[in-house]
């Protein structure tokens, strides 16, 4: 796998604003991801949280003061600015974000980011009135300009009762944008189309036939493909998950309406991949009201919906289309023969009915299949991570 921030070294910056807390729980999302997290505190910082919370979620102890050395003597910001991958600051305040756009260096931080030449988020949070203020603006602009990624504060009701922007984003969201600064851009320029979750197909107003995807395959390679600079399209059922960042997100609940939808973004994407698991049938009949149970028996008739992926395969002209095949057993004979029948470019399947694999789960087990008949075997991993290798494969059948 390219990315992702398993094993990355990163350095959380943490100034002093209300926002801090959430920056324990950044931390410890980046912890779960498997990254290697160095924090370093302003002193106005150690005001509203204690290094000690950071340390016992890191394991490393916190720098906070500029004269600090490491275990070897060795000097700890230098050290650390040269071993990082990426640097996120959060929350960033008017005061750090005023010295790093003037070049000071007065604290461990600030000295810290003048070493710096990895990518860093900037997330500022503070007053909306400060956030406002023209100095503070054109710091931020000039720090855009200097290269920094910017995530613009959220709007809402801030802890001084102001309402407006200023609020810090989700940690989530803080960490969807370093995993962006860090991936690849191999995708840039390139128009991608994804599907992800169920579709839904009424039987009344009150009951539908459906399956248990839950979007996360799907939305995985959704967010992957932004990541990599894609311009991603993600044509999605009925699902709980938060729209990706910076992806154009259309709602949908038949395969019908996924067609509509899915043949109206066809031409214009580079890239299709289908990881919806899509209704083979739908009821034949909607009830306009609810269907009572007085009769013993119902018989439900149900009529075909279209193969969405077929029609693409005969539709394809210079672009990859990718299939997911879903099976319950023989996996690779069910995924070769969609992978002709459908003229795809490649199938991702999977046994779905396992804890770690298929509808639900946050892992997958999958088998790709290529045109020419070879396959490669995938070890159970995150979803995500089985959306980057689909995406490396796929840029590999672009390049060949
Ligand atoms: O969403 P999750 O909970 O994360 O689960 C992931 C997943 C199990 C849904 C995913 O990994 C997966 O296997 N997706 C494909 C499910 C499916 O519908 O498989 P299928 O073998 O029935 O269909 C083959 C392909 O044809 C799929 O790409 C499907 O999108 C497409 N299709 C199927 C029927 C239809 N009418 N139109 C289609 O386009």
């Amino acid at each position: 796998m390219k990315t992702g921030i398993n094993k990355k070294n990163i350095v959380l910056g943490v100034c002093g604003g209300i926002a801090a807390y959430k920056s324990v729980e950044l931390l410890r999302l980046l912890i779960k991801q498997g990254a290697n997290v160095r924090v370093i505190m302003t002193q106005n910082a150690r005001e509203f949280v204690g290094p000690l919370t950071f340390e016992a979620l890191c394991g490393q102890a916190v720098c906070t003061s500029l004269f600090e050395k490491g275990a070897d003597a060795s000097i700890k910001h230098i050290e650390w600015a040269e071993q990082a991958d990426a640097v996120v600051i959060a929350p960033a305040t008017a005061n750090i974000i005023g010295k790093l756009a003037n070049g000071l260096a007065d604290d461990a931080l600030s000295t810290f980011m003048t070493v710096v030449t990895r990518p860093v988020v900037l997330c500022p949070s503070m007053n909306t009135h400060m956030y406002e203020n023209k100095a503070v603006q054109r710091n931020i602009e000039r720090l855009k300009a200097d290269g920094y990624f910017v995530l613009e504060p959220e709007s809402g009701k801030l802890a001084c009762g102001i309402t407006g922007p200023g609020r810090l984003p989700e940690p989530m969201d803080i960490m969807d944008r370093l995993m962006r600064c860090l991936a690849p851009k191999d995708l840039e320029g390139k128009r991608v189309l994804v599907t992800a979750g169920p579709t839904r197909e009424p039987i009344d107003p009150v009951r539908f036939i459906s399956n248990p995807s839950s979007g996360k395959m799907g939305y995985a390679v959704a967010r992957a493909a932004e990541h990599r600079g894609g311009r991603v399209v993600l044509i999605t059922g009925p699902t709980d998950l938060p729209d990706p960042n910076n992806v154009t997100v259309i709602g949908v609940q038949t395969a019908r309406e996924m067609g509509v939808k899915v043949f109206e973004h066809f031409d214009h994407s580079d890239i299709i991949i289908k990881a919806a698991a899509v209704s083979d049938f739908r009821p034949r009949d909607q009830a306009d009201q609810k269907i009572k149970k007085e009769n013993d028996q119902e018989l439900l008739a149900l009529e075909k919906n279209q193969d969405i992926l077929k029609e693409l395969g005969r539709r394809k002209k210079d672009q990859v289309l990718v299939g997911f095949a879903a099976e319950t057993e023989n996996l690779e004979k069910y995924a070769q023969k969609k992978l002709v029948e459908k003229n795809l470019d490649m199938i991702a399947g999977n046994l779905v009915g396992h804890p770690s694999a298929g509808f639900g789960s946050d892992t997958n087990e999958m088998t790709l299949f290529f045109k020419d008949e070879t396959k490669e075997p995938l070890a159970v991993m995150d979803k995500e991570a089985v959306a980057h290798i689909l995406l490396d494969r796929i840029l590999t059948l672009m390049n060949s």
